[in-house]
């Protein structure tokens, strides 16, 4: 296949690349669990890093929050260490110097009133007041979700929140565990928070193509108009990793690939390519076209389930030439687990533009390479004028690719050159990282999403009724999957792209996946 038709497009001569600055005011981020895996391997190297970028006012403090009893020397020094190890970039000694100024420690526990009067009264005297008079403190919970409930009455009963103090809330996913519990959270959350307080982060959303999917679909004229029931047969998106639970094995247990993938992740990037064109670009319009697309995916019974849903759970294989265990033999899994690790099903959304286009999901662990990617596959021309002449009949294709390729590509038929009539298939494609390279940075999903809470939005984080819209579409597939027998497991091989009866649920449909 030839590979591009044109010389790469560059960014446009006529459009000077300037680096965006925003105007952060002082603040002061308490991170609750700030000893933990999260803040040691992403929060806080994303904290350095935006300081090492100079995206960071000159006045902010960062006081980590947990139980064990250090010092905020110690403190220093085990960020230190995290960033060593876990900042892609080099380490730069006056950087950090000047980064870990900022850094402070409180030990507390979670439950405990005593240590948040603790905790307040460092805040009093560390933080200013940004221009308002008032602090503005982000709390950002990385922390297990069962301290939530604690941590929402701790904070409001210790005037944590109001007052002298200008709060928000970071939360981290898992967002509850079906619908109800979201729910509940998002009730206990309201009597402390306002919903223009609370950023609920998904870093998918921070990922940059995912970003640009929204950029791709509205600032364009061209596919607009054919992006439709008319003009598309059906759409992908797989979300393949290939590697497996690592060490967590006690959340994966209870939470298992529909709650950990499906639920959030997924419904994120169908909602982006679903969802109809916002009237603005602020928060709330995009957020609410987002609730519109998972109001309208159709409900799914058991029978539904049954046919059109597929789980599945790794067994030992090789990946990379590497000999991998299967889930049953990971550390601390139960030898006879049902837990799913891989999902496919077929979605409706019952909406004028997309009444009967299948949506397929493929998500999974232990897959044969790490790619997320959606495609969107159009329908044949109405007429095959070249059928009998030519052997490959590709539908026009376009993929979006959001990892590891960060890339948007668009498959189309062109004449092969010579003296016969030979329909032959080509790419057109624009390469994030080829056609951008040395221009431009691209931020860490952590960095774009923290920076945007510093400045207070909201657009992509989830909103309260998102949030249960996407619970409310996957609850009946894990009731399902509790209550029934799962298939013999594990029933795919570690390093392939998961069970024989994924490929079926395209088959059936005259189908097949684009990447297998
Ligand atoms: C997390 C899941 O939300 O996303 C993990 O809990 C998963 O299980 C990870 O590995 C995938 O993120 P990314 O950015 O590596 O695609």
């Amino acid at each position: 296949m030839i590979d591009n038709i044109s010389d790469t497009p560059t960014a446009s001569p006529f459009c000077e690349l300037k680096p965006e600055r925003f105007n952060i005011e002082p603040f002061t981020m308490v991170i609750f669990g700030g000893t933990g895996d999260l803040s040691r391997r992403k929060l806080l190297p994303t904290l350095y890093h935006l300081c090492h970028d100079q995206n960071l006012p000159d006045e902010y403090s960062i006081i980590a929050f947990a139980s064990s009893t250090r010092t905020d020397e110690e403190y220093r020094d085990l960020v230190k260490e995290s960033v060593e190890k876990f900042d892609e970039g080099p380490f730069h000694e006056a950087c950090w110097e000047n980064f870990s100024r900022h850094l402070f420690y409180v030990s507390g526990n979670f439950d405990d009133v005593e240590s948040y009067k603790k905790l307040s009264g460092r805040i009093e005297e560390i933080a200013r007041p940004a221009s308002g008079g008032k602090r503005e403190v982000i709390y950002y919970l990385a922390v297990p979700p069962h301290f939530l409930p604690d941590i929402f009455e701790r904070l409001s009963f210790c005037k944590l929140c109001s007052g002298r103090f200008e709060a928000r809330l970071i939360v981290e996913k898992p967002f509850g565990h079906d619908r109800a519990s979201a729910a509940a959270l998002n009730g206990l959350i309201a009597k402390t928070f306002e919903e223009r307080q609370i950023y609920r982060i998904d870093h998918y959303l921070g990922k940059e193509t995912v970003q640009n999917l929204l950029f791709f679909r509205f600032a364009n004229s061209i596919f607009e108009p054919l992006w439709n029931r008319r003009y598309i047969d059906h759409v992908q998106i797989t979300v393949a990793e290939s590697i497996g639970i690592e060490n967590r094995a006690r959340f994966y247990e209870k939470a298992g690939v529909v709650r950990d993938i499906v639920q959030n992740h997924m419904m994120q990037l169908l909602a982006l390519i679903a969802m109809e064109p916002p009237i603005g670009f602020e928060a709330d319009h995009i957020r609410n076209e987002k609730v519109k697309v998972y109001r309208t995916i159709r409900g799914m019974d058991g029978a539904y389930i049954d046919k059109y849903a597929v789980r599945g759970q790794y067994g030992a294989g090789s990946i990379n030439g590497m000999d991998v265990s299967g889930y049953r033999n990971e550390k601390d899994i139960a030898p006879d687990s049902r837990t799913p690790t891989f999902f496919a099903g077929k979605f409706f959304i019952d909406n004028w533009r997309w009444a009967d286009v299948p949506f397929y999901l493929r998500t999974g662990k232990r897959m044969k390479k790490r790619v997320t990617e959606i495609s969107i596959h159009f329908k044949q021309p109405p007429l095959r004028l070249f059928k009998s002449i030519c052997e490959i009949r590709e539908p026009n294709l376009l993929v979006l690719g959001v990892q590891p390729h960060e890339e948007i590509v668009l498959h189309i038929g062109v004449k092969h050159p010579g003296i016969g009539n030979q329909l032959y298939p080509v790419n057109m494609g624009f390469n994030y990282e080829k056609d951008l390279q040395g221009e431009v940075h691209f931020p860490l999903p952590y960095e774009r999403l923290l920076l945007d809470c510093m400045k207070g939005d909201q657009t992509l984080f989830a909103r309260q009724d998102g949030i249960e819209a996407m619970w409310a579409i996957v609850d009946p597939i894990i009731e399902r999957w509790d209550n029934t027998d799962a298939p013999e497991f594990p029933n795919y091989v570690s390093g392939s792209w998961g069970p024989d009866d994924a490929d079926r649920l395209l088959e059936e449909d005259g189908r097949q996946w684009r990447i297998a």
